[in-house]
């Protein structure tokens, strides 16, 4: 909060004070003006390359956690499945699950935080065994492969604690099965409402370089979680959330200009 109010400050002395001392305002204005400006520098806090938390960082194939991030609130997630997640997740996560059950939807959590060491072992875990698939394969082509189902380290939201992947109670692994089925048709239904967005949608392919993850969810907060599902309704070819982060940022910094 202390940075926040530093960068509130220095936003103020260089012209955002001017709106703010505008004696034609009232003073519910003023506060809106003084809430705009807090929410923004929050977001281009959770957007800078040094982000402490970084709940609207876009991550994608081309931009990358840094390697040391590690998010300050891990805990177990409490649920079935266990796993671990930011504490910040815990309540909205408790509140979705609920929500299923009242569906007589049965899920479970296949997987939650993972450290930048984590995935860098599964990504290149999955590189083996691509080799193993497909008999020679060249090193470069077998990264590839596993580059469209896992991200290269630094490259995955699950770094965040803000991830989780969600799969029926008896199911073993993500599949897109008859068996998950309810459950991805859950998430799509009902995850907007708790703060969570699909990362990788379907048809996203081309955009994102990853294929249909219906059981990947990141926590975004309600309020933009809704706005994505707003502004993605009725689109044939949905806007990929790493997009719409990056337009996220962008608005606020330029907002904070
Ligand atoms: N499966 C997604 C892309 C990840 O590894 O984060
Ligand atoms: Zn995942």
């Amino acid at each position: 909060m202390k940075r926040i109010m530093q960068s509130l400050f220095i936003a103020m002395s260089i012209g955002l004070g001017g709106l703010l001392m505008n004696s034609t305002i009232s003073e519910e204005g003023h506060e809106a003006v003084l809430d705009s400006i807090v929410e923004s520098i929050e977001i281009v806090e959770s957007c800078s390359e040094k982000c402490r938390d970084c709940v609207f960082y876009p991550i994608s194939k081309n931009q990358a956690l840094r390697s040391d991030y590690v998010p300050r609130d891990i805990v177990g997630s409490g649920l079935n499945g266990g796993q671990e997640v930011s504490e910040r997740i815990q309540k909205p996560l408790h509140d979705l699950f609920e929500k299923a059950t009242e569906l007589g939807v049965n899920m479970k959590i296949n997987s939650g935080y993972r450290s930048y060491e984590t995935q860098n072992q599964l990504f290149y875990y999955y590189v083996w065994n691509e080799q193993q698939a497909n008999p020679g394969i060249s090193y470069d082509d077998a990264i590839a492969k596993a580059n469209v189902y896992s991200a290269k380290p630094g490259h995955s939201d699950h770094q965040l604690g803000y991830t989780v992947d969600v799969a029926c109670s008896t199911c073993d692994s993500f599949k897109l099965d008859e068996k998950n089925k309810p459950v991805y048709e859950f998430l799509e239904n009902y995850a907007n409402d708790f703060g969570f967005v699909i990362s990788y949608p379907d048809e996203t392919t081309d955009q994102t370089g990853y294929k249909y993850e219906p059981w990947h969810i990141r926590y975004i907060g309600i309020k933009r979680a809704t706005e994505y599902k707003q502004i993605n309704e009725g689109r044939e070819v949905k806007i990929p959330l790493e997009e719409y982060l990056d337009e996220l940022c962008s608005i606020h910094e330029n907002n904070l200009m």
